[in-house]
């Protein structure tokens, strides 16, 4: 073949689509920092990427004494009706649950054999959560490589998360590359995806605090979680703390009206200066009013369907059964390579 032939039949062979695999662990309720920081990245680039999208119940599992096995298992069909609710097509994307498949902890154990304790020893959100509880069970503590496991057995190239999760993204290279020093090459590198504006959403009680599920639980005012009637949002936002001025330019603000301008960012995309147009000079009471008003007509349709998806008996199962066969084709082969690869 000669070299223009060569040129037309790669330039025609359609590309290869890209993977994603991003997760979500279901304790808790879920909150408008988890849609913006990703699941509705996950909706809006849903068709240019092939999708694979986990409810990570076995994370949930490292802080035992917050568990209750009937809420857990409720949890995690709430957060895959979530998904769906925010937008996302079960049928064009790959919706499993994490524990449904033991490629997950058999690769998890392998990779931890090649981590270094001292790179989990740095992990920030180890030393958080392990000061939150009395006994920190040694999964809280291998974490990460049970992460990188949900990643890589994907060959995932991309992983749309919020800020919080950088940390577990770099270490999961960390690993991949390491492994594939060791044994030979079996991982693809992925890279994190993160938004410009919305991938840390602070708590609406303390902006300088990330917006978290587990504060969610204990403070009202934290949070407002997807399933929040437009009441309970009007009330957290109004009292959302701001600061004693009346400035509301992104550059200059405060923690607390920072946090509202760029949530009313992220949700109406208009561009800054027309929002600092809009509320630059006036009360906070304005801004707080359309901040409310935008996150409301944001949640109605994702309540609603969320409504219509729960109310269909058996749809979750059948829907998650389906995902996991669907996962399991391709972690199962990576699966295979790693042990083929470590002699297992
Ligand atoms: P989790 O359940 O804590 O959070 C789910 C997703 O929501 C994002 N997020 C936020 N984004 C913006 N602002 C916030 N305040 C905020 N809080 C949370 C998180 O960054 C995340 O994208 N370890 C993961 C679950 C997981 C996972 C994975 C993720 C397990 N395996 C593999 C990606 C790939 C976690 O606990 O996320």
């Amino acid at each position: 073949m000669v070299e223009g032939q060569i040129e037309s039949a790669q330039t025609s062979a359609p590309p290869r689509k890209k993977i994603v695999l991003s997760g979500v662990q279901p304790t808790g309720v879920l909150h408008i920092g988890n849609y913006i920081g990703a699941l509705s990245l996950w909706a809006q680039q849903q068709h240019e990427f092939k999708n694979y999208f986990m409810i990570a119940d076995m994370h949930a599992l490292t802080i035992p004494e917050n568990i209750k096995a009937k809420e857990l298992r409720a949890s995690s069909r709430r957060v895959a009706a979530l998904y769906i609710a925010s937008g996302i097509d079960p049928e064009e994307n790959v919706i499993f649950l994490q524990s449904a498949l033991p490629a997950h902890p058999y690769l998890a154990w392998i990779l931890g054999c090649v981590t270094p304790m001292g790179w989990l020893e740095r992990m920030t959100q180890f030393k958080t959560k392990s000061g939150q509880t009395e006994s920190v069970g040694t999964g809280l503590f291998t974490y990460p490589a049970l992460q990188a496991a949900d990643i890589l057995l994907y060959q995932a190239d991309y992983v749309p998360v919020g800020e919080d999760q950088r940390q577990h993204v770099e270490l999961t290279r960390d690993i991949a590359a390491r492994f594939n020093h060791l044994f030979g090459k079996c991982f693809r590198l992925p890279e994190g995806l993160y938004r410009s504006t919305g991938a840390r959403v602070m708590g609406f009680d303390d902006p300088t605090a990330k917006m978290s599920k587990s504060l969610a639980e204990q403070r009202s005012g934290h949070a407002v979680n997807l399933l929040d009637p437009p009441n309970v949002v009007k009330k957290t936002i109004m009292s959302a703390v701001t600061d004693s001025g009346n400035e509301a330019r992104f550059e200059h603000a405060s923690p607390g009206v920072r946090n509202l301008l760029e949530l009313y960012e992220v949700l109406t995309k208009e561009p800054r200066e027309q929002i600092e147009g809009r509320f630059h000079g006036q009360g906070y009471g304005s801004l707080k009013k359309a901040v409310t008003e935008v996150v409301v007509e944001t949640l109605r349709p994702i309540q609603e369907r969320y409504q219509q998806i729960t109310s269909e008996p058996g749809y979750l199962d059948d829907l998650l059964a389906s995902g996991a066969e669907r996962a399991g084709e391709v972690a199962n082969r990576t699966l295979a390579k790693a042990r083929q690869l470590t002699g297992l």
